[in-house]
């Protein structure tokens, strides 16, 4: 399998991080609208998604660990570099704890969850009132929920800063870190 090169990302690294990526931002758009609204219908796409993507993003992880980060395209100062470094620990690592958190949220809350029509985790139904569902661990369920609702809005901000640096780097220094990402050659 081919490694990234300072001239040239990887097929697997592109592959992985458009896959991955457009995935999340169509959670994230998914996710702020359901809440902000109330609309509940896109729901079992979100969590279907969410789930599937887990499976993505721990290949991803993996791959990141064996081959290390790639090395800058351009002329990076060394703020620009820590703060590069940073977003993109913040948002790789929120692709492993967003899907995990969203889980804990739906599943220890008793609400199981269902893929395309396939049962991955059964609803936990009150055996006194069948039509309810009873928390299988409430307290994890709240932590679930709770940071699955917080670290959303730390990636969007992590994501805004990663699209901004991304854009600066192809309009005001012309180099090639975007194009690398396309798969261009630099
Ligand atoms: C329109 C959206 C996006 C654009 C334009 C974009 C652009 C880029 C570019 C140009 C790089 C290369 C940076 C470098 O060489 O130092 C990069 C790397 C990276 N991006 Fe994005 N990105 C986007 C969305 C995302 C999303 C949603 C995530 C979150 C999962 C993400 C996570 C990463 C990570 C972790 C890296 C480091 C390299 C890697 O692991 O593949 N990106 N991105
Ligand atoms: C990378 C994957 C995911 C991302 C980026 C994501 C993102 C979001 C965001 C931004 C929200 C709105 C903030 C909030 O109210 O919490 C949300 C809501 C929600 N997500 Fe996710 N999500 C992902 C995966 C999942 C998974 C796998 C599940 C469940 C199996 C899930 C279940 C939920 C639930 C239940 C809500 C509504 C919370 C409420 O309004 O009470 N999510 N998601």
């Amino acid at each position: 399998m081919k490694h990234d090169t300072q001239n040239k990302l990887a097929p697997t690294t592109i592959v992985l991080h458009w896959l991955v990526g457009i995935t999340i931002i169509g959670l994230l758009a998914s996710g702020v609208y359901m809440a902000e609204n109330g609309v509940y219908t896109l729901f079992p796409w979100h969590k279907a998604f969410g789930f599937l993507i887990l499976f993505v993003a721990l290949a991803r992880v993996f791959w990141r660990f064996k081959n290390g980060w790639p090395s800058a395209a351009g002329n990076y100062t060394a703020l620009e570099h820590r703060l590069a470094h940073v977003v993109h620990w913040v948002l790789i690592g929120a692709t492993l704890l967003m899907p995990i958190s969203g889980l804990m949220g739906s599943v220890l809350g008793g609400h199981g969850l269902d893929v395309f029509g396939i049962e991955v985790f059964a609803q936990n139904f009150s055996v006194e009132d069948p039509e309810k569902t009873l928390p299988i661990n409430y307290e994890l369920s709240k932590l679930g929920s709770a940071v699955h609702f917080y670290l959303g809005y730390v990636v969007i901000g992590a994501l805004v800063l990663h699209i901004v640096g991304a854009l600066k780097h192809h309009i005001i220094d012309k180099d090639g870190t975007l194009r690398r990402m396309l798969g261009k050659q630099i």
